[in-house]
């Protein structure tokens, strides 16, 4: 059996060089909307690491950084609305504006609880930037939109680039999907 996980990937949905794009893009969108503020951005481990690293480097105005874990019970491929923070942050944001960035906005359930989570720390702001948004999983109660948006998915499940199935798959440098066979192998 091959050990190459690019056998598992049916077809690529953005290149490396797409995801370099819309980092940049994003990057000079905050750089701009920021520049008055007192930018703290939020990476949502462990997803975001890789779009985190890249966008932060987009970024032309001085930041800091931290990092959240939340995590929602139930292994597969999609979220419940149980959502829990089991790591928190490392510092005070009383007076940042936070930027949490995260790797994909399904049902929306991870970053309203997130949000809400953050709020009660008193944060000057809070904005929300994701790479990838899939519209139609949103749940009914969940408020908070992305300002943020590197690209709109249909409801597909993808991989790379940060973004796992079962904890695999998140060091691939592009995005794609993975083929029914690999979801049975690795499940
Ligand atoms: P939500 O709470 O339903 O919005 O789920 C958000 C989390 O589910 C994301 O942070 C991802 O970790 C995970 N997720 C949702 N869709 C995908 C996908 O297509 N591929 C990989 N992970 C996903
Ligand atoms: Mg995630």
């Amino acid at each position: 059996m091959s050990n190459n996980m690019l056998d598992d990937i049916s077809e690529v949905f953005f290149s490396r060089e797409q995801l370099a794009e819309m980092t940049k893009r994003i990057g000079s969108e905050i750089s701009r909307d920021f520049a008055d503020k007192n930018l703290l951005m939020v990476s949502v481990l462990k997803g975001s690491v890789v779009f985190m690293a890249d966008l932060m480097r987009n970024i032309t105005i001085p930041c800091r950084i931290d990092f959240i874990t939340a995590a929602s019970y139930g292994a597969g491929t999609s979220s419940s609305g149980n959502v829990d923070i089991t790591k928190d942050l490392s510092e005070d944001v009383k007076g940042y504006d936070i930027l949490i960035v995260e790797d994909i906005l399904d049902s929306g359930n991870t970053l309203q609880k997130l949000s809400d989570f953050l709020m009660t720390k008193n944060p000057s702001s809070i904005t929300i930037c994701t790479l990838l948004d899939k519209p139609s999983r949103r749940s009914p109660d969940v408020k908070i939109s992305a300002k943020y948006i590197g690209a709109e998915v249909r409801d597909e499940f993808v991989v790379g680039y940060g973004l796992d199935y079962n904890q695999k798959y998140r060091n691939l440098p592009f995005i794609g999907i993975l083929k029914p066979e690999a979801i049975e192998n690795n499940k």
